[in-house]
């Protein structure tokens, strides 16, 4: 069992937490809207903490939209010290065919930058349409730098029936965002609607040079 708080109130809060609270996690709820966090809470069966407060949870889930992530670890600031950060945003463009970077970084390595000392980041969950945490057992790819916060998000994925994929080191977290970037271009072109996710098939080994 781990200790979740999420930060957030909208789609991806609900369905992570659903999710986190029939695993049997204990699940905080933190919204910039207070009441929306209390009703988030009370439809979740969780517990509702106050914005900026410092989060009951180990693993904390920044379940907000990209452009509002960084502003919230920097409000939070100390009170995230010793967290597991997990920003699961995808910082789209505004014609969803490019992401909002104008450099090769990532919200997560953005958030590494005004996270407080003690704290990790972990990117996760990005590539998985809500509907589909809604109904689906999706693969989940995980980028971090920390062996031991990776460690922490797999057990948690892992206890909510899900499986984690480690893809590497945080830098990763660009291309995990370009990955939400092909689901969307694969939704509306390839595979033509939402109810789907990218996942990993393993096949027979052919015994030639593996990596
Ligand atoms: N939906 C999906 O299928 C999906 C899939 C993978 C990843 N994601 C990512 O998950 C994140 C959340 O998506 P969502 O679908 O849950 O969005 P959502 O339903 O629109 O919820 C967004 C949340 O962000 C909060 N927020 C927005 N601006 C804020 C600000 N300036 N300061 C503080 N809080 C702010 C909202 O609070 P208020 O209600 O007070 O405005 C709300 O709680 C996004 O980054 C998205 O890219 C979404």
């Amino acid at each position: 069992m781990s200790s979740i708080t999420i930060i957030g109130t909208g789609n991806m809060a609900r369905a992570i937490g659903t999710l986190a609270i029939a695993g049997g996690n204990a699940v905080e709820v933190m919204g910039r809207d207070q009441a929306k966090a209390d009703g988030l809470a009370e439809a979740l069966g969780a517990t509702a903490g106050e914005w900026g407060a410092v989060p009951a949870g180990d693993i904390v889930i920044t379940a907000l939209l990209h452009d509002a992530v960084v502003p919230a670890v920097i409000a939070y600031g100390d009170a995230l010290a010793g967290k597991v950060v997990v920003d699961i945003s995808n910082p789209f463009n505004a014609t969803f065919d490019g992401l909002a970077h104008s450099e090769e970084t990532s919200v997560a390595q953005k958030v590494a930058e005004v996270a407080p000392g003690g704290a990790d980041v972990v990117k996760a969950f990005n590539t998985i349409f809500r509907n589909v945490l809604e109904n689906g057992r999706p693969d989940v790819f995980i980028a971090a730098d920390s062996a031991q916060a990776k460690a922490s998000v797999k057990e948690f994925v892992e206890g909510i029936g899900l499986r984690p994929l480690d893809v590497g080191g945080l830098a990763m977290a660009h291309w995990l965002e370009g990955m939400g970037l092909v689901t969307v271009g694969l939704a509306g072109n390839g595979v033509g609607h939402w109810d789907f996710a990218l996942g990993v098939d393993e096949f027979e080994r052919s015994g030639g040079e593996q990596v």
